[in-house]
């Protein structure tokens, strides 16, 4: 596991940036914060479906009734799975075939790719990445969080993993905004180890950082509370709710796996830390942890070319 070792030494900032005062802080937090309360609300169809898929014990029927109610989505899926990707003999004309094939997370990841693509896909400033770049990172994120939840499912569910995986990041797409002129400031706290992660960096310089801002965020759109939760503890397990611990663990993890597939969000990745407490809610073994990778490199080149991503 010794790849798992954080990494503060990668930063390259040459400027040093004198620190943001306290007052300054807190006029961006309080900025912050009224940005997000300005984000539209979730439609009915993306709520409802966050909403079951983060109960245990939902069935692909529960998301087949909600789809069913939303004809742009119909229309989406049938279209995609009448695509040469999936090479059906005969064309797929009803919801309940198409949602069978495509299985319930690329119908999820569909569905908040509709609703909240343009916060996902955009190009992060603050962040130093390009267009599509947060979007490919937390679906990567979510397809390693499955496999994690996968191999210990007696205690985490995979699908509730899969989807906090999908959103974990969300608070990066609004923090985005008062980072852009100012992210070298972080890298520059952490090459001096004044900060000892990248959201230390952000609370440091903005007096927020991104997991609370998708953590206010999942609150507004009345997200279920482990989805809230696993946003808000992504970069710190060890707080979240004892009972929540296990899939935000999941997260945390997967979020680390897809950084080190090389799919970060820019000039963050990989300065942040592995809980190594991990291994009290989690079992995942040193010779699971290749298998693992491969697999999630598979899943996420199908699901790419699926969504018609690129
Ligand atoms: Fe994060
Ligand atoms: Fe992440």
């Amino acid at each position: 596991m010794a790849c798992f070792q954080f990494c503060y030494a990668a930063a390259t900032a040459s400027t040093i940036y004198p620190r943001c005062p306290d007052m300054e802080k807190k006029t961006l937090d309080k900025e912050v914060l009224a940005a997000v309360q300005r984000i539209p609300l979730l439609s009915l169809a993306a709520a409802r479906i966050l909403e079951l898929t983060a109960r245990a014990d939902h069935t692909l029927t529960d998301v087949m009734d909600v789809a069913r109610n939303d004809a742009a989505l119909t229309a989406r899926l049938l279209k995609i799975v009448n695509s040469p990707v999936y090479g059906l003999l005969e064309p797929a004309t009803s919801l309940e075939r198409a949602i069978s094939y495509l299985g319930e997370n690329l119908v999820v990841s569909l569905v908040l790719e509709d609703t909240i693509g343009s916060y996902m896909n955009k190009p992060l400033q603050g962040y130093g990445s390009a267009s599509g770049d947060l979007w490919k990172h937390d679906l990567r994120t979510a397809i390693a969080a499955k496999e994690v939840a996968l191999l210990n499912r007696d205690r985490c569910p995979p699908d509730v993993a899969f989807t906090g995986g999908l959103l974990h990041d969300i608070g990066k797409s609004i923090l985005s905004e008062f980072l852009k002129e100012r992210y070298q400031e972080i890298l520059a706290e952490l090459a001096r180890k004044e900060v000892k992660d990248y959201v230390g960096g952000e609370r440091e310089l903005i007096g927020i950082d991104h997991a609370r801002v998708g953590y206010e965020l999942a609150r507004n759109w009345g997200l279920p509370e482990v989805m809230q939760m696993v946003i808000r503890y992504h970069h710190e397990p060890s707080l979240a709710p004892e009972d929540l611990k296990t899939v935000v663990y999941a997260v945390h993890l997967g979020d680390i796996i897809a950084m080190m597939g090389g799919y970060g969000t820019g000039t963050d990745n990989l300065f942040y830390r592995l809980d190594q407490r991990y291994t009290d809610y989690l079992v995942v073994g040193p010779d699971q942890m290749g298998m693992l990778m491969l697999s999630v490199e598979e899943k996420f080149n199908e699901t790419v070319e699926t969504m018609q991503m690129h």
